[in-house]
């Protein structure tokens, strides 16, 4: 991005949000008996997510200005810089472009960027997935004995794990039966030996996922990985023990995700099973790549279509809604107002879902790994706090640990609540549907924090006095409540894109690249050069500070 970012902290409508938070009073109370229309007026629809705004800490006014805001940072502008590949991650010097990989076949006019057929290229490595895909849920792609394939283990780190599970797990209903996915992520040995133990390898098989194929936990979990298979493999009899063999049983048993095919071929998984992406698309935006692999093998290449068209309907959605009616702009803007206005520091994400039990975890890497950043695009220092701290659990066992802190606790925190009409298991309870009553709490959870409880209500249930403050509910804690008639594939490509976008509106307001992650390397870089004097290299040792040499010693010591 050759355009330098605008400082929002300089624009008109930032002047006009400082002077109308000067005098702004959140008073949902108020504001909803003075206005019936309220709720309709601020909940939109953005493909199959119902979103209600209405129990935000905004105005009218507010949102005005926030809109106004978005204008003011050219973001319309923005977003068809990096629909159209731009090279708007400018410290990278490349272009973003997520939104590629879920445009529908034949869309038009084409996509060239950088002289690159972005379509062509995206719909051929699509097909070599899908393809791959259907001959491991078929039976006829086997392993080494002739077995077909029971477990997939999907070995990466970061966005390629955290999109992947997510997906797998929020999708539980649709996986094959038969057929299971393991995930192994960290470089805690604990990790990998616990996901293979009780597998059998003739009917496993490896994804090794990794953009760069230079991650030290990735491939140091990839090639103990291979150790067990041809362990097991021999321990079995399966193969002989010869480089033949085992090279055969690896090009049979371990297939690869990457950016990097030549460093693919250098672990020695053969180039015809490698599934290629580019590197126009960012780790944690690339659920959608190659990197779903694992997913497109569990639920099929005709569901994992769904959820790319879910993706893309969002993408429509934002690139195609006028600023007043588009949710992801809506959210982003409210995420702005709470961070530099109302001095929120974190943002809870709760979905009502079991099945979206990871999506919090996967929000983490996407919203902090992008914006958690102190320097714009342009290299400057930033002029605003940027990236809050997302976090979540699912409901209703949240309310069980720490809602009492978004109740009662000193700070603001936006909360986002996430629930699906209709449950993937309808059961009752003698006369009761449980899906109901989960969503009961869904709703009283968002009319508690909105509304509060006074004191008078409190002592009109004749609590006594002394303990009056202690049970009052201040309400006007923000929520927004995103519904959706049922956790498909379609709609959990929905939820992610929705993300994607905000994340992106709040960069652009912010002036950073939200698609780079410098911020992670210094300490890959110390590991590797930590790493000798953990091992007992005494120079090593002797180089570090007085803390971390301390640390070094008493660890060595206690392992003898
Ligand atoms: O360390 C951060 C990171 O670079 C993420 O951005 C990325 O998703 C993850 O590591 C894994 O990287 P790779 O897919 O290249 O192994």
């Amino acid at each position: 991005m050759s355009t330098a970012p605008i400082d929002a902290t300089t624009t008109p409508a930032w002047a006009d949000l400082t002077a109308h938070h000067t005098s702004f009073n959140g008073d949902l109370r108020g504001w909803f008996d003075a206005d019936p229309g309220r709720a309709e007026r601020m909940t939109f629809d953005a493909a199959d997510l119902h979103v209600d705004l209405s129990k935000n800490l905004v105005t009218d006014e507010t949102l005005a200005i926030l809109r106004r805001l978005a204008d003011d940072v050219n973001l319309g502008e923005r977003l068809e810089a990096m629909f159209s590949g731009e090279h708007i991650n400018v410290t990278e010097d490349r272009a973003v472009l997520h939104t590629a990989l879920r445009r529908p076949a034949g869309a038009q006019p084409p996509l060239v960027v950088d002289g690159q057929d972005v379509d062509t290229d995206v719909d051929a490595v699509r097909q070599k997935m899908f393809a791959f895909a259907k001959d491991v849920r078929k039976g006829t792609w086997t392993g080494v004995t002739g077995k077909p394939v029971e477990t997939v283990v999907n070995i990466g780190i970061g966005g390629s794990d955290l999109g992947p599970v997510m997906v797998y797990e929020s999708l539980q209903p649709y996986v094959k039966e038969g057929l299971e996915v393991r995930f192994v992520s960290n470089i805690d040995p604990t990790d990998i030996a616990e996901t293979v133990k009780d597998l059998d390898a003739t009917t496993t098989l490896f994804i090794v996922a990794s953009k760069t194929f230079g991650t030290l936990e990735t491939l140091t979990n990839a090639r103990l990985a291979r150790e067990w298979l041809w362990e097991s493999l021999l321990a079995d009899g399966v193969i002989k023990d010869t480089d033949k063999a085992r090279k055969s049983a690896v090009s049979k048993h371990f297939v690869a995700v990457s950016t990097a095919l030549d460093k693919v071929a250098d672990f020695g998984i053969d180039p015809a099973n490698a599934f290629g992406f580019w590197d126009w698309v960012g780790g944690r935006y690339s659920v959608d790549s190659a990197i779903g692999l694992s997913v497109a093998i569990a639920i099929g290449p005709k569901r994992f279509a769904q959820f790319l068209g879910g993706f893309n309907a969002i993408d429509e959605h934002v690139r195609t809604t006028p600023f007043e009616r588009n949710v992801p702009v809506l959210m982003g803007l409210l995420n702005v107002w709470y961070v530099n206005f109302l001095d929120a520091h974190s943002h809870a994400v709760l979905p009502y879902a079991q099945y979206l039990h990871r999506f919090p975890a996967y929000l983490q890497q996407l919203t902090m790994e992008s914006n958690g950043k102190s320097v714009r695009w342009d290299g400057t220092p930033v002029t605003s706090h940027t990236g809050e701290i997302f976090w979540g659990e699912p409901g209703t066992n949240g309310q069980h640990a720490f809602y009492q802190l978004i109740h009662q606790g000193t700070r603001v925190i936006p909360a986002d609540f996430i629930a699906v009409a209709n449950p993937a298991n309808p059961l009752t309870d003698g006369d009761t549907d449980v899906h109901g009553l989960f969503l009961a709490n869904f709703f009283a959870q968002t009319k508690a924090l909105a509304f509060g409880k006074t004191a008078d209500e409190v002592r009109a249930e004749g609590t006594d006095e002394a303990i009056v403050p202690a049970r009052v509910f201040s309400g006007n804690r923000p929520t927004t409540s995103i519904m959706a008639p049922a956790l498909t594939p379609s709609v959990v490509g929905q939820l992610i894109a929705l993300y994607e976008h905000i994340t992106f509106v709040q960069g652009i307001v912010w002036g950073i690249d939200s698609f780079d992650q410098w911020g992670v390397e210094l300490g890959k870089k110390l590991a590797v050069e930590i790493a000798p004097a953990v091992a007992g290299d005494d120079e090593v040792l002797g180089s570090q500070d007085s803390s971390t040499k301390a640390l070094i010693e008493y660890y060595r010591a206690q392992r003898g």
